[in-house]
């Protein structure tokens, strides 16, 4: 059975895409068969890892459209051995608004990737809380929160954990016992120390639910999507490599300490 991680954010620009570009990218390197899905019409995710909209001719909308294609037939292979992608295109919005009148919408992505071998499944969701992230929420045992460091950026939080608490029916004291979540600080830049200190401050609530590794604000990440790719592969020395890299083992730890690892396989060099 896969691990399935929901990547969400309602607020726009956080980082969401960037983590499931290189975390799933961190993963196949690592030697873990690994399917990142693109949940976001916007088609992100897809264009990042270098698959263009005109080179596939089915995606996510027809997973969610009826009649109904099963997702092992959009999924196509990306430039990194081992990384698959259930890859967007802007006509996810149409399909997202016709699920509104079906029955069990928010189970059909869930239904969508019963069966599928891979060790990780990494799903991309749009900046909102709509029926496309309430379908991550359904099919994920884990959730990442890609949070900036401004001011506002912690708006909103409140309202998005009490969503995954009515998916997952649980109490919002289950939802801090249980190992279900984590928010990943994301464009992090040691200088702006008033802003920093301001955001620790706010999350001290949530400091166990917290990552370890902060990513740093780092050019080379946002060239790497203008080059649609992975940071491993744009520029493997740049601290946004080293960050992802970082953020992969501690993701690792995690799903070993929820007796959630698959068996290792032997990575790839590109990543050491
Ligand atoms: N650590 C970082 N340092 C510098 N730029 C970054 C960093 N992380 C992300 N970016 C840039 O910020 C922009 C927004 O990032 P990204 O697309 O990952 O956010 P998103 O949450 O997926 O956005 P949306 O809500 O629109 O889907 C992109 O141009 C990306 O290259
Ligand atoms: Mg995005």
């Amino acid at each position: 059975m896969s691990t399935v991680v929901a990547i969400i954010n309602q607020k726009g620009g956080t980082g969401k895409t960037t983590t499931a570009i290189n975390l799933s990218a961190g993963l196949a390197y690592q030697g873990y068969r690994t399917l990142v899905v693109d949940l976001d019409p916007q088609g992100h995710t897809t264009i990042g890892l270098g698959v263009e909209p005109d080179s596939f001719q089915e995606c996510m909308a027809e997973v969610l459209s009826v009649p109904r294609k099963r997702i092992a037939e959009v999924i196509v292979a990306t430039y990194i051995p081992g990384l698959y992608l259930a890859p967007s295109h802007i006509r996810l919005a149409r399909a997202a608004e016709q699920c509104y009148t079906r029955v069990f919408r928010e189970m059909i992505l869930a239904q969508s990737l019963e069966g599928l071998e891979f060790d990780f499944v990494l799903i991309d969701c749009p900046p909102s809380l709509g029926v496309l992230t309430t379908n991550s929420l359904f099919s994920c045992s884990f959730i990442i929160i890609p949070c900036q460091i401004s001011r506002y950026s912690l708006d909103g939080l409140a309202d998005l954990l009490t969503t995954v608490e009515t998916v997952k029916n649980l109490s919002p004291e289950e939802l801090f016992e249980q190992d279900l979540f984590r928010i990943l600080l994301t464009t992090y830049d040691r200088r702006n120390r008033v802003t920093n200190e301001y955001i620790l401050e706010q999350l001290k609530p949530y400091r166990d639910k917290t990552f370890a590794t902060f990513i740093m604000k780092n050019e080379a990440l946002n060239q790497a999507q203008i080059a649609q790719k992975a940071i491993f592969d744009y520029d493997p020395r740049s601290s946004g490599a080293h960050d992802y890299r970082q953020l992969t083992t501690e993701f690792l730890e995690i799903c070993q300490r929820k007796n959630n690892l698959p068996g290792k396989r032997p990575s790839w060099q590109s990543f050491l």
